[in-house]
C-alpha cells in the first residue's frame, strides 16, 4: 500500500493541517513523528474550526492517530488538547489514539528554561514558542529524559532524577532559580500518569502489524524544512529534524515506509520568530499578504513575517527532504496583485548563488534576485480544477514548478478541504 509523508517545505505554517485532513480520510493511521505542541495545525470542517498542536490531525475524523517516539510530549498539554477536542465533539479513546511508550516528556522546568534562556539571549534570541521543546530534546539526547514508560515506574525513577537534577539544578542556579523540587515533580507525574498511560503502547509494534495487514500510513510532519535543526536556518530553527527521514526514526518504521513525500508550500513566504528571511517585505505589500492570508501564529498568536515566494529556498528544501511532489497552498492570497515577484537566486559579496548558504551571517546578508510576473485580477478562491484558474495563475504555478524542480501534486485554493485541485494522487499505488 502507498504511504504518504507530509512535510512543510518552508518555515512552517504552510497549511499542512488542511492537506493532512484531506488525505486522512483515506489513511488507516496518521502519525506525528517529530516536534511537540509547538506546532499549530488548523482544520476547517464545515462550520467548525479545530486547532491542533500535538494531536495528529487524523483524530478529528476518527482515523487511528499516533504520537510517535520522535515527538516530545507535554502530558499536561496533551490532556488539555484532548479535553478541548472532546468539548468540540471529537471522540478520543485508546482505540483511536496511541502514544509511543518511548516518547520523551516535556516537563515544567523545560518550559521555564526555554523562557529563561530566551529572555537572557539578547540579540541571539531564537524566538521560540517557549513551550520547552528545545530543552526536552536536549535531555533526550543527553540521556536524562523521563519518558512515557517511566510513568508506570515512578518508584524506580531515582537514578534518572539524579541525572536530570545534576544537570538542571546547575543551570537553574545560574539563572538564580531554586533546584528542582523532586517531590513536587513526582507528585505532578503521579497525577498525570493514569491519563497518559491509558494511551501508551509500543507504537512501533502496532504500526508494524497494521502495515503488514495492508494499512495506509500518513506521516504528519510539523514545522518545516527551513526549521530543521540540520538543514534549516541554524540557529534560528526548532530542535528536531523536520525532514522526511525522521518519519521512520520517529515512529519505529523503516525508511521505506515514507512513501510519497508531499511537500507543503505556500504560494508566498512567511516566518514566525527570528532569523534570516531574504524575501521579507516590510512594506504595504507584506502587510497585504499578512492581512489577506490571516498570518497570525496558531500557537502563539504572533504576527507572521511575510514576503515573496522564494523558489531558491523551496528548491533546496525539496532537495534535502526528497520531496516527490508539492501541494501549493493559499494561492488565492495572491489574487489581485498587479505584479508578483519570485526569488530565483541571491547575490552575496558580488557573487550569484543558486542556493542558500549555511552561515547565519551570509544568510542574513544575501540579496534576493527577483523575476517579475504579471498577476491576475480574477479570484482563484475555491477553484477545484485548472479550468477555474485564470491563465496567469496557471503560469505562476508552472513557473514555480520549473524553478523548484519538483512537480505540483495538489493546489489548495481555500481552507475548505474540497477546494483542492488534484494533479497527482499521493496515495495512488
Ligand atoms: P521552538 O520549536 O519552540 O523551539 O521554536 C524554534 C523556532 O521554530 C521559532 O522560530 C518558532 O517560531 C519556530 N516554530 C516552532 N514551531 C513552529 C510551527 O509550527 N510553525 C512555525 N514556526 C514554528
Amino acid at each position: 500500500m502507498a504511504n504518504v509523508t507530509v512535510i512543510g517545505a518552508q518555515w512552517g505554517d504552510e497549511g499542512k493541517g488542511k492537506i493532512v485532513d484531506w488525505l486522512a480520510e483515506r489513511a488507516d493511521a496518521v502519525i506525528r513523528f517529530q516536534g511537540g505542541h509547538n506546532a499549530g495545525h488548523t482544520l476547517v470542517i464545515g462550520e467548525k474550526v479545530f486547532k491542533l498542536s500535538l494531536l495528529p490531525s487524523g483524530i478529528v475524523r476518527g482515523t487511528f492517530s499516533v504520537i510517535g517516539n520522535g515527538v516530545v510530549l507535554d502530558p499536561w498539554a496533551l490532556r488539555d488538547e484532548v479535553a478541548k477536542l472532546r468539548g468540540q465533539g471529537v471522540e478520543i479513546t485508546p482505540d483511536n489514539l496511541a502514544v509511543a511508550d518511548n516518547c520523551p516528556l516535556i516537563l515544567p522546568f523545560h518550559r521555564d528554561l526555554d523562557a529563561l534562556r530566551e529572555d537572557a539571549s539578547g540579540q541571539g534570541k531564537i524566538g521560540t514558542t517557549r513551550r520547552g521543546i528545545g530543552p526536552a530534546y536536549e535531555d533526550k539526547v543527553g540521556r536524562r529524559a523521563i519518558r512515557v514508560c517511566d510513568l508506570a515506574h515512578l518508584d524506580a525513577l531515582d537514578p534518572q532524577l539524579d541525572r536530570l537534577c545534576a544537570h538542571h539544578d546547575a543551570l537553574r542556579a545560574g539563572f538564580g532559580e531554586p533546584p528542582i523540587d523532586r517531590a513536587a515533580l513526582l507528585a505532578e507525574l503521579a497525577e498525570i500518569a493514569p491519563f497518559v498511560l491509558e494511551f501508551a503502547q509500543p507504537v512501533w509494534k502496532r504500526l508494524g502489524e497494521i502495515r503488514r495487514a495492508g494499512a495506509r500510513m500518513l506521516f504528519e510532519g510539523a514545522q518545516g524544512v527551513l526549521l530543521d535543526v540540520d538543514h534549516g536556518t541554524y540557529p534560528f530553527v526548532t530542535s528536531s529534524n523536520t525532514v522526511t527521514g525522521t518519519a521512520s526514526g520517529g515512529s519505529g518504521l523503516g525508511p521505506q515506509a515514507s512513501g510519497f513525500v508531499l511537500g507543503i508550500v505556500k504560494a508566498y513566504t512567511t516566518r514566525v520568530g527570528s532569523g534570516p528571511f531574504p524575501t521579507e517585505l516590510q512594506d504595504e505589500v507584506g502587510q497585504r499578504l499578512g492581512e489577506r492570508g490571516h498570518e497570525f501564529g496558531t500557537v502563539t498568536g504572533r504576527q507572521r513575517r511575510c514576503g515573496w515566494f522564494d523558489a531558491t529556498l523551496v528548491r533546496q528544501a525539496c532537495a534535502v527532504a526528497g520531496v516527490t511532489g508539492i501541494a501549493l497552498t493559499k494561492l488565492d492570497v495572491l489574487d489581485g496583485f498587479a505584479k508578483l515577484k519570485i526569488c530565483t537566486g541571491y547575490r552575496l559579496n558580488g557573487k550569484v548563488l543558486d542556493y542558500f548558504p549555511a552561515h547565519a551571517g551570509d544568510q542574513a546578508s544575501v540579496q534576493p534576485i527577483y523575476e517579475e510576473m504579471d498577476g491576475w485580477h480574477e479570484s482563484t478562491a475555491g477553484a477545484r480544477s485548472w479550468v477555474d484558474l485564470p491563465a496567469q495563475a496557471i503560469k505562476y504555478i508552472k513557473r514555480v514548478e520549473e524553478l523548484i524542480q519538483c512537480p505540483v501534486a495538489l493546489v489548495s485554493t481555500s481552507p475548505e478541504r474540497e477546494d483542492t485541485i488534484l494533479v497527482r494522487d499521493p496515495f495512488a499505488d
